[in-house]
C-alpha cells in the first residue's frame, strides 16, 4: 500500500492533507523522516505520524515444523491434513511454506509470514544447502557420488542440477545435500542412475537442523539466531 493511502485512512484525514503532512516531514516510517507519498509500504513497516505509531509492525513469524510422512507441505488442502494442521499458533492461517516436501516426505519444513525472508531463502542463487537422508530399493553403486556431482539433465526443466553431494552411509542410505529444489528432484536423480527411493527425510535447510528431540508431528518457533543463521551455512560441495 502507497503511504499516502495508508495515512489517509488514518482519522479519515484524506489523500489531500496526508499528502500535505508528508511533506511536512510529520511522517516516519521505520524510523527515518519519508517525504515520498508514494512509497510502498508493506504490512511489516512502522509507521509514526507526528511522533505517534500509526500502525504496529506486525509480529513476524518463523517456525519450524518436523514434517511426518503422509503430511501434505501446504498450508490447506481439501483432502489431507497439512503442516499447518499441526499447530496451533493463533496465526498459523497467515503462514507460508518455505520449500516444500513431497507428501512422503518426511522431516523439516520451515513457515513464515515473512515474505523477505521466505523469498531470500528461496532464492535460486542462495544456493542455501539441504541436506536430506535418502534410503533406497536397491543399493546405491560407488559412481553414483560423481554422477550427482556432475548433474543430471532434466528434460521437463531442460536443465542440469545443480552439482549435488552424495555420501553413501549404507548398501542402500545415503546424505544427499542440494543447493536447489525442482519439483521430486531426489526422486528423479535416484531414477536416473535405476534406482528407486523409498525413504526420504530432509534433516536440515542452511544453518537450522531439524533438533533431535523435536518430535515427528511437533513445531516450534525458530530462534533469533536460526532465523539470521540459515543464510551463513556455506555451500557443502
Ligand atoms: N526431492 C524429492 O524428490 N522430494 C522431496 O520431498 C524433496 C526433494
Amino acid at each position: 500500500m502507497k503511504l499516502e493511502r495508508l495515512l489517509a485512512k488514518h482519522d479519515s484525514l484524506g489523500r489531500t492533507r496526508a499528502r500535505l503532512h508528508i511533506l511536512a516531514g510529520r511522517v516516519r516510517v521505520d524510523g527515518v523522516v519519508v517525504l515520498r507519498h508514494d512509497l510502498e509500504v508493506d504490512r511489516f513497516a512502522q509507521v509514526e505520524f507526528n511522533g505517534e505509531l500509526l500502525r504496529d509492525t506486525e509480529r513476524l513469524l518463523h517456525f519450524m515444523v518436523n514434517k511426518p510422512p503422509g503430511i501434505v507441505s501446504a498450508t490447506r488442502d481439501p483432502e489431507h491434513r497439512t503442516v499447518v494442521d499441526l499447530m496451533n499458533d493463533p496465526d498459523r492461517h497467515c503462514l507460508h511454506i518455505a520449500g516444500r516436501l513431497d507428501r512422503n516426505t518426511s522431516g523439516l519444513v520451515l513457515l513464515t509470514n515473512d515474505g523477505r525472508w521466505s523469498k531470500r531463502l528461496m532464492a535460486p542463487d542462495a544456493k542455501v544447502p539441504k541436506v536430506y537422508r535418502v534410503e533406497t530399493r536397491d543399493p546405491i553403486l560407488p559412481e553414483a557420488v560423481d554422477e550427482f556431482a556432475r548433474g543430471f539433465y532434466f528434460h521437463t526443466e531442460d536443465l542440469v542440477t545443480r552439482p549435488a553431494r552424495l555420501e553413501i552411509l549404507g548398501e542402500k542410505e545415503a546424505r544427499l545435500t542440494l543447493h536447489e529444489g525442482r519439483y521430486h528432484q531426489i526422486k528423479r536423480m535416484f531414477h536416473r542412475t535405476g534406482n528407486l527411493v523409498v525413504r526420504l527425510h530432509r534433516e536440515s535447510i542452511g544453518g537450522i537442523a531439524l533438533p533431535a528431540d523435536l518430535p515427528e508431528g511437533a513445531w516450534r518457533p525458530l530462534t533469533e539466531m536460526e532465523i539470521a543463521g540459515v543464510f551463513d551455512s556455506p555451500a557443502i560441495l
